[in-house]
């Protein structure tokens, strides 16, 4: 390889290294329910994470198929298909990535589709694989185009074209890349587009956990953190970690801290309860951003329907927090129903604040319309 070819892919990737702390540090937001890792997640996130696939729980479904994939893969000694990781943050995409690389003994390399905004950083990468390596691309949603269009190639032909230069001058090096399994995850499994979405040999829909299973994380982890608690302690917990588990480990550790500092360091049904209470999440797992919303929708608006933007300026956030870290939890417990015409409560939020029902309320319970 040339020194221009070098030293323009080693350029690539540090540029692709800061875009990566940038759009992380975008990523600390404040709420204990958020789904995002924030700095402090991070820390303990990596002593939490199940290391095999025998010590993740729940999924049963997803550890089953991967297990199959990995295993044939090794019985043959080839390298693994591609595998794509979908669903909502805080599932585990990140820790089943780490999971195939251990599993297939390989070394695993990191980026994100916000860091690849050049095709260029995506060559950098590829350029720099060795054979059997697995490259995890978290968000593969957000890439750029032309690097979706460089990796569709890469996936298929094990091979990219660099282009050196600007205008009229520009040559494209064909490249030569060993063959490699990427594991892409993404929140938005339907924004991907369809050809790069069709080279992955196998999709993996992580789903919500149900809160037995999310206790037994709790207990895990409450392990590993060396927390003492009882069962109805971690029970109340999980039952207000909204199917996440991200959210699990977080509270677990805002509630040990409750424990320590105000009781005698034991988890349990009050100390959780009381801790959770001051830390402003409900029993069904609302936050004060959550109630918010709902309170904005119920008491503004009558209910709705709202626009999206009109919404988050009454609540005083962004946009995109009220539809990414609301709006999915809110719809999926049935609160609030994304409709054409705007965003509408439905009885059960009435019910949750504690307002009586209009009579006049257009949606029931799962969003549907009562008229019309
Ligand atoms: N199935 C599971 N069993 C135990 N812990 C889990 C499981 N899934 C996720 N976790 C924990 O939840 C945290 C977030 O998981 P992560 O893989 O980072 O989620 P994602 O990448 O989907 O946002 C990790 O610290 C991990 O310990
Ligand atoms: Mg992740």
């Amino acid at each position: 390889m040339s020194e221009g070819v070098e030293s323009a892919i080693q350029a690539s990737l540090e540029e692709a290294d800061s875009a990566l702390l940038e759009q992380r540090s975008l990523e600390l937001r404040g709420s204990l329910t958020d789904t995002g890792a924030d700095a402090d997640d991070r820390a303990v996130e990596a002593a939490l994470r199940p290391r095999t696939l025998d010590e993740v729980i729940g999924q049963e479904r997803v550890r089953e198929q991967l297990s199959l994939v990995l295993e044939a893969a090794r019985s043959r000694a080839r390298t693994a298909d591609h595998v794509l990781l979908s669903g909502p943050p805080g599932l585990g995409k990140t820790t089943l990535a780490m999971i195939i690389a251990a599993e297939m003994s390989a070394p695993l390399r990191l980026t994100s589709g916000p860091a690849i905004t050049h095709a260029g950083d995506l060559a950098a990468i590829l350029s720099g694989l060795n054979e059997g390596d697995v490259l995890f691309v978290d968000e593969i949603h957000r890439m750029s185009r032309p690097a979706e269009e460089m990796l569709y190639l890469a996936m298929e032909d094990f091979r990219v074209d660099v282009i050196i230069g600007k205008g009229p001058g520009a040559t494209s090096i064909p490249l030569e890349i060993p063959p490699f399994t990427l594991v892409g995850a993404t929140t938005r499994a339907g924004l991907l587009p369809g050809p790069l979405r069709d080279r992955f040999g196998f999709t993996a829909h992580l789903e919500f956990y149900e809160p037995a299973e999310l206790d037994l994380i709790v207990q895990r982890s409450a392990g590993l953190l060396e927390v003492s608690s009882d069962a109805e302690g971690t029970a109340e917990i999980a039952s207000r970690s909204r199917g996440t588990p991200r959210i699990a480990n977080r509270l677990l550790r805002r509630v040990r801290d409750y424990a320590q500092v105000r009781a005698d360091g034991v988890v349990n049904l009050d100390i959780a309860r009381r801790a959770l209470d001051l830390f402003e999440v409900d029993e069904s797992g609302l936050d004060r951003l959550d109630r918010a919303v709902l309170d904005a929708l119920c008491r503004r608006f009558g209910g709705g329907p709202v626009g999206l933007s009109t919404l988050a300026v009454a609540v005083g956030e962004e946009r995109e927090t009220v539809e990414e870290v609301a709006e999915p939890f809110l719809v999926r417990r049935g609160l609030l129903a994304r409709t054409p015409r705007g965003r509408v409560a439905t009885a059960a939020a009435w019910a949750h604040l504690g307002l009586p029902v209009p009579a006049a309320a257009p949606f029931s319970d799962d969003g549907t319309l009562f008229s019309e």
